[in-house]
């Protein structure tokens, strides 16, 4: 199967700029891996590789899976309107915005579902405009209406959820959301022909589930239609009792926090795959051509894809890298390292600069428990996708 990383050469042929800017924070994630600054007083902000910005935490979908507004989401019951009246304004994502760009992170902007932003077209182009690489995901269903404004402000890639065809991606994602992106996409391509641009590559991402699993062939024959720069399957972040119980220890015991985003993902939608059909899947997937390259995260010892699901207290990456290069900026300017758990605040943008954040007394002491706990990672890291994706393969999986 392809390795991440693989992406990159691919990209190549289509925009070297575009690569350039992808592989230097790749470069500097390497480096974390393979020399990793152990020294808490070192400038850890010259090393930021990647930044994620959660722009809102309102969404319209609510996705079955979803940590966030799925079934045992922690804002299954919707966002108070007092929580919204703290997301960040356009100015201020500028201020971080200037202050970060020297460092040339890539960007990946999310949600809830960042077309809910009300700046969001703005606030890429600014993004674009200072030279960063600016990554979207989005559930795609709000994208048509801006493609026009997408393809003139050179957003770099758009990463779009379907999690099969028709039929399942409704299931999971709900009623009309699978012709809504397709009707994105179309948009987005025509503009793109229009305004004879490359940009944004468009990518596909699939979380899988055992309501999905057995369809992922059938949506990877329907996105060849789509004009795909990568399409990208997320093997899930998944979490049981047991691990939800270790992990408030830890976080109690050694960073004083209480943690309640965790438990989102203690969906059992993991309950049931069978990893070995699964791999015959990802198999015959990742053996045809597409046009465009399969990339599945993280990639696994085809043995080992039962123990993904169905042991999730196996260790299948460790030593997490995120808190040596990467960072979350949370919609209300709280910044944290876990993007998907942001329990543990390491400051607050509207009050201290990012740096100061970034190599503060909170973001060293998260670094040295994580640096200190066994395998270099916390309990809730086991099946987390920033680990999934950067973490040190485990001999054998
Ligand atoms: C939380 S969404 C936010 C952005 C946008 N609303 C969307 O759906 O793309 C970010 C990504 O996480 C994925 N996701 C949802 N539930 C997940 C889970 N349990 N494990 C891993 N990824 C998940 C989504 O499919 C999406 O690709
Ligand atoms: S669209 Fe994204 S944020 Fe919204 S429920 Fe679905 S996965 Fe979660």
């Amino acid at each position: 199967m392809n390795q991440n990383i693989s992406v990159v050469p691919m990209l190549f042929t289509k925009e070297w700029s575009l690569s350039a800017k992808m592989l230097w924070g790749f470069v500097k994630m390497g480096k974390s891996w393979v020399f990793p600054r152990r020294n808490f007083g070192y400038n850890h902000f010259k090393n930021l590789a990647l930044v994620y910005f959660k722009l809102t935490p309102a969404c319209n979908l609510h996705c079955r899976m979803c940590g966030q507004f799925g079934d045992r989401g922690v804002m299954k019951n919707g966002v108070l309107a007092e929580e919204m009246k703290t997301v960040l304004s356009l100015e201020q994502y500028k201020k971080v915005i200037d202050e970060i760009a020297p460092q040339r992170p890539v960007t990946y902007i999310w949600g809830g579902e960042p077309f809910l932003y009300p700046d969001l077209i703005p606030l890429a182009k600014y993004m674009v405009d200072k030279g960063l690489f600016v990554a979207v995901n989005t559930n795609g269903t709000l994208m048509e209406k801006y493609a026009g404004d997408i393809v003139r402000d050179k957003w770099s890639t758009i990463f779009v959820s379907l999690d099969g065809f028709r039929e399942t991606n409704d299931t999971m994602r709900g009623k009309g959301a699978y012709d809504r992106v397709v009707a994105g996409f179309a948009a987005i391509n025509r503009e793109k022909e229009k305004q004879k641009s490359n940009y944004p590559i468009l990518g596909v991402v699939t979380t899988v589930t055992n309501m999905n699993y057995l369809d992922l062939a059938n949506l990877a024959e329907a996105s060849r239609d789509y004009k795909l720069g990568v399409h990208i399957f997320n093997m899930g972040t998944y979490t049981n009792d047991n691990i939800v119980a270790a992990q408030r220890r830890v976080m109690r015991e050694k960073l004083d926090t209480d943690i309640d985003c965790l438990e989102g993902y203690n969906t059992g939608y993991n309950h049931g795959i069978d990893g070995q059909k699964l791999h015959e899947i990802l198999r015959q997937i990742h053996g045809r051509d597409y046009g465009h390259p399969m990339i599945t995260v993280p990639v696994l010892n085809p043995e080992k894809t039962n123990t993904y699901y169905a042991d999730l207290e196996t260790p299948v990456r460790n030593h997490c890298i995120v808190p040596w290069c990467q960072t979350n900026i949370n919609y209300n300017g709280d910044v944290h390292f876990c993007a998907d758990y942001p329990d543990y605040i390491l400051g607050n943008v509207t009050r201290q600069s990012f740096r100061e954040i970034y190599n503060g007394d909170r973001a060293n002491r998260f670094r040295k428990e994580i640096h200190a706990a066994e395998q270099g990672m916390f309990p809730g890291c086991l099946r987390c996708y920033q680990n999934m994706l950067f973490g040190k393969k485990i001999r054998g999986y």
